[in-house]
């Protein structure tokens, strides 16, 4: 396996253009300077004002690559490579821009730099694809302040619902507003004909964003299945009072109740039979005072796995479970749960297409589960979906520390272009 993995690389190291190389680091390095200059690491949220300039960098990034490009009424930045039958299903790849707050440079920005890449590599072979390929850069991927991943997927896949659009943020604005002010139309959302049209396949290049990759010493990871995602909001209601003469036992302490359930979440997600994680990400009181007992806590909380027969399980457990912790405490709990995805399968021959690639390149690989979500998830709905992911230095992601080399990138884009070939030209939809 080393030497396979040795000769492989060697292979393709001579086949990766000092261009390329320039490309993606100048691009990594251009595109991560729009960010918030008051927040850590690289944040640039979706609907920010870095975001908003981003785009247009974004634009003519593909615009220099030959690229045909117009933003769609989801908000998605498409770049159209013509293909030498206009009537063929699209072969569609992308990924995202924005990141999370404190977020890195790597995570998204890899598939929409590598895929612009690919397009120039594609179109610098002088070989025109059969179909058209589609490079997008999806709206706002990341999970936002109204706890929504994947705005312009979603849109794409006609997924997002008026629900969606009335959640509010911490200041009370809703998601169709922050869509209007950002200048689109939040009742045209799911008007995107490219995504109406039958597509041929979905490929998405991706940073791993955990360490297997690299432990393993493999530049390749073919994706079997993404994560589902199961998120609530616990409000606990106990009842104030003075902390030096309220009694610890005539106690109804929110804080407290929150806190239990904090290590009831953590103990359902070490409990998973297989694979599965459980995070609680915020705990609000809206007590300010440091002398009185808390009597309203918001928590927000996420449970992740790739067993979708586990993680359906999971409301019903950590409901019951926290609200007998917290009754114990005399606190009431309410609980808003709602599923930012379900599971969702990778086609088994895009899964075949990717794999039967990186091995024409010599380049070793292996089968992986993403535990972290993509716009794939929603493009799966639309075409035969697949990813591959590169190495992240350390498994550390959605952090500043993340890293992938630009060496590993262009691997990365090599094995897009390789399979995207493949794509073309084999009938995807016999085995969706
Ligand atoms: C996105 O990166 C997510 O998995 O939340
Ligand atoms: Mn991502
Ligand atoms: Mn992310």
């Amino acid at each position: 396996m080393r030497k396979r993995l040795h000769e492989g690389l060697i292979l393709l190291s001579q086949t990766i253009s000092l261009e390329t190389s320039d490309r993606l680091g100048s691009g990594v390095a251009e595109l991560s300077a729009f960010r918030a200059d008051d927040r850590p690491g690289w944040t640039r949220e979706v609907f920010s004002e870095p975001y908003r300039a981003s785009r247009d960098w974004t634009a003519a990034r593909m615009r220099e690559a030959g690229l045909e490009v117009h933003v769609d009424a989801a908000g998605n930045i498409v770049g159209r490579l013509a293909g030498r039958v206009p009537s063929a299903p699209a072969l569609v790849t992308g990924s995202h821009t924005d990141t999370v707050d404190g977020g890195g440079r790597f995570d998204g920005i890899v598939g929409v730099l590598g895929s612009i890449e690919a397009a120039r590599l594609l179109q610098d072979s002088g070989r025109q694809l059969e179909r058209d390929l589609l490079v997008v850069d999806f709206l706002g991927e990341e999970s936002n302040v109204f706890g929504l991943s994947c705005l312009g997927s979603r849109s794409a896949a006609q997924e997002m619902t008026r629900e969606d659009l009335e959640r509010r943020d911490y200041r009370g604005v809703s998601l169709g507003q922050a869509y209007t002010d950002f200048g689109l139309d939040p009742s045209r959302l799911s008007d995107v004909p490219w995504a109406k049209d039958p597509l041929h396949a979905f490929v998405e290049l991706h940073i791993e964003q955990g360490p297997t990759l690299e432990k393993r010493g493999l530049p390749l990871g073919i994706v079997t299945a993404i994560t589902g995602i199961e998120r609530f909001i616990a409000t606990f209601a106990g009842s104030a009072g003075h902390a030096g003469t309220t009694s610890m036992e005539d106690r109804r302490d929110a804080m407290v109740a929150a806190a239990e359930a904090v290590l009831a979440v953590r103990a359902e997600g070490c409990g998973a039979p297989t694979h599965g994680v459980a995070t609680s990400t915020r705990v609000e009181s809206e007590s300010r005072s440091p002398n009185v007992v808390p009597s309203l806590v918001r928590m927000y909380s996420e449970v992740r796995s790739v067993d979708s027969s586990w993680l359906s399980g999971v409301k019903g457990r950590l409901t019951a479970d926290i609200a007998a912790k917290a009754a114990d405490l005399g606190v009431d709990v309410g609980f808003e749960w709602s599923t930012d995805n379900t599971v969702v399968q990778a086609d088994r021959g895009v899964q075949d297409v990717a794999g039967a690639a990186a091995d024409a390149l010599g380049l070793p690989w292996m089968p992986i589960p993403s535990g972290a979500t993509h716009d794939a998830v929603h493009m799966a709905s639309l075409a035969p979906m697949g990813m591959i992911f590169i190495p992240s230095k350390n498994g550390k992601s959605h952090c500043p520390e993340e890293f992938s080399s630009t060496d590993d990138i262009a691997v990365g884009v090599h094995a897009l272009v390789a399979t995207l070939r493949h794509l073309d030209g084999a009938d995807t939809h016999t085995s969706a």
